[in-house]
């Protein structure tokens, strides 16, 4: 019976979702990504500095999670937290996930709000959700759900999908949070022998590494799934927002330039090419 109502919710979800305008849009760049390079067409937003400022100083410098707060599979989230843009607890509103993600990363406000909103159904409270797993009772809103409230890090093949750029398959890893050193280094080496200044993961690039990712899903877990929603328009998503909101906009690259320094401070990567190392925020793991 439970399960049956969730379901119904469910696929009413998936319906709105391509009904939603900024998911057809969505749906438009990643197909435009996919398109031969002379059909590729890319409407520049321009570079205004003092606009697009965004600032990792005073109180929004960072600040590495405490053991009970949240972080989860979401890196753009994960920093947004780590720099108070979002609670620091990683327990956030709609209308916090909504202004925050349009302030940090330019996310268009339709799309902020569907993804928001989609969170707090599926893996929240009706109002707030985690950007981890199960937040504390004290942290949600007790309106008496069917469940406790699971975060986004709990909600696989919901939220949470197979063939993530960095995170590993559930049923493969055991988790579906933590970024696996093995598929980074398989994205990072995609600019091996460039330095620094030379080095782009473009959406051409990150085209090429989503179908290399999805193959590999495919032959290494027997449990792959690429589910309605998260299949095809979470994962993708993902994967062009790498380049589209970590990417540094400049004068000289309007449309943003992400190098390999950016790429690995957004995955919580240090050390030098020959010796990359992950320093995981969830239980202050260290491993390389
Ligand atoms: C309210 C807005 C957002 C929601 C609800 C959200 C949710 C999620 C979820 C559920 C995942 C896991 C998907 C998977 O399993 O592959 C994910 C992954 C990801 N998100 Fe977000 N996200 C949001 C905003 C952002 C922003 C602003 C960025 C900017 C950088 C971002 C970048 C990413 C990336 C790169 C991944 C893939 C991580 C990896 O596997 O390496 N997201 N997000
Ligand atoms: C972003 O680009 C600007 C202009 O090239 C540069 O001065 C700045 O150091 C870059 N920021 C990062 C974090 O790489």
């Amino acid at each position: 019976m439970k399960s049956t109502f969730i379901a119904l919710g469910l696929a009413a979800l998936i319906e709105q979702s391509y009904a939603f305008p900024a998911i057809a849009e969505e749906a438009v760049r990643i197909a435009a990504a996919n398109a031969p390079e002379q059909k590729r067409q890319l409407v520049s937003p321009g570079f205004n500095a003092g606009l697009q400022y965004v600032s990792n100083k005073g109180a929004h410098k960072f600040v590495a999670p405490s053991k009970t707060d949240l972080r989860g599979p979401c890196p753009g989230l994960n920093a947004m937290a780590n720099h108070n843009y979002i609670p620091h607890n990683g327990v956030a509103t709609i209308d916090q996930f909504i202004k925050g993600t349009n302030y940090v990363f330019g996310m268009g406000l339709d799309l902020a709000t569907f993804l928001a909103t989609y969170g707090a159904v599926i893996d929240g409270d009706l109002t707030s959700w985690s950007i981890g797993g199960p937040p504390p009772a004290s942290l949600t809103n007790g309106l008496g759900l069917l469940s406790q409230p699971q975060g986004i890090s709990g909600s696989h093949n919901k939220y949470e999908s197979d063939a993530s750029p960095t995170r590993g398959d559930l049923y493969e890893y055991g988790n579906d949070y933590l970024l696996q050193m093995s598929q980074f280094k398989d994205l990072y080496n995609l600019q091996k022998g460039k330095t620094d200044a030379q080095s782009n993961y473009n959406l051409p690039l990150l085209t090429d590494f989503r179908a290399y990712r999805f193959q590999q899903s495919i032959n290494d877990n027997p449990y792959f799934f690429n589910g309605p929603f998260t299949g095809v328009a979470v994962q993708p998503a993902a994967y062009t927002f790498i380049y589209r909101f970590m990417a540094n906009h400049s004068a000289e690259y309007p449309e943003g330039r992400l190098s390999k320094s950016v790429l690995k401070s957004f995955f919580s990567i240090t050390g030098p090419d020959n010796a990359l190392k992950y320093v995981s925020r969830f239980a202050l793991l260290v491993s390389s």
